[in-house]
């Protein structure tokens, strides 16, 4: 069977495509992007999605935190990552503060689709009264939980999430919220493998995971640390796919054929 990255049609990948991989049990491949010519590899690769996420303010921007990116920086790389693709899906990360009311949340996701190209909005944490919205108007909207960077000095850095079993349930009840508030994709960012297993058994959306076990729907990495060319510390749950590779284009392959194939996230690169 043809799985989506093996056909020869290149038409852009819509929201209906990933839920349809959801449904035939084909892994969904993600990466971060946050320019042109990134963007172009990552699409020729075969990558189904890629991320604009605002961890650009660390590796494209060299700051400590995603707190300083602003939403004309993530219009800007999104313009640029969305110019360059045929075929991925592309999400852009509402920032830091940008969906802090339902009105703000709407201007804000307008400029990423309408001027950047954008085909989904993510947005950290369970604010279901803004996704509905969104939802409802038409913005499709990828939910975040779990590690949220945003929240980086409330939760700490790189520290897994939903650890005791109160925590667990919290984050497995606000995937449940996210769906019903019209969500079309959820992230869980650094949950145990067996919470990622329970919460992508429950959800009918696709959920990505990002240090949360092989058993998610599919799997999310920031492109600088999968290429070993992040600044500081690579997280324990992210590989370096030059290792193994010949080269960037190489690299970026390995990594969709592993997630395809369920090599990856190994016990190694899960908690
Ligand atoms: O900004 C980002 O790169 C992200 C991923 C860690 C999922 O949100």
């Amino acid at each position: 069977m043809l799985s989506y990255s093996d056909s020869p049609r290149k038409q852009l990948l819509s929201v209906l495509d990933l839920q349809e991989m959801k449904q035939c049990n084909e892994k969904i491949s993600c990466l971060t992007a946050y320019d042109a010519s990134f963007s172009q590899l990552i699409d020729q690769a075969g990558i189904d999605v890629m991320l604009v996420g605002d961890s650009l303010g660390m590796v494209i921007q060299g700051k400590s935190t995603t707190i300083p990116v602003t939403i004309d920086e993530m219009v800007y790389h999104t313009q640029c990552v969305t110019k360059a693709r045929q075929r991925a899906f592309v999400i852009a990360d509402l920032p830091f503060l940008s969906y802090s009311s339902i009105e703000i949340a709407l201007n804000n996701s307008a400029k990423l689709m309408q001027s950047a190209g954008a085909q989904m909005v993510k947005l950290e944490g369970a604010h279901i009264k803004v996704i509905s919205r969104l939802v409802e108007l038409g913005v499709p909207v990828c939910g975040h939980l779990g590690l949220l960077p945003q929240s980086i000095n409330l939760l700490g850095r790189y520290k897994m999430q939903g650890k005791n079993i109160k925590d667990a349930e919290k984050i497995a009840e606000d995937a449940l919220k996210i769906e019903q508030a019209g969500a079309s994709l959820l992230v869980l960012e650094c949950v145990p493998t067996d919470l990622a297993t329970a919460i992508t058994a429950k959800l009918s959306i696709p959920v990505i995971g990002i240090g949360a076990g092989v058993q998610c729907d599919g799997q999310v990495l920031v492109l600088y640390d999968m290429l070993g060319i992040s600044l500081g510390k690579r997280p324990r749950f992210s590989k370096n796919f030059m290792q193994s590779t010949s080269g960037i284009f190489q690299a970026i392959q390995q990594y969709q054929q592993d997630v395809k194939k369920q090599l990856f996230p190994s016990s190694e690169h899960s908690f």
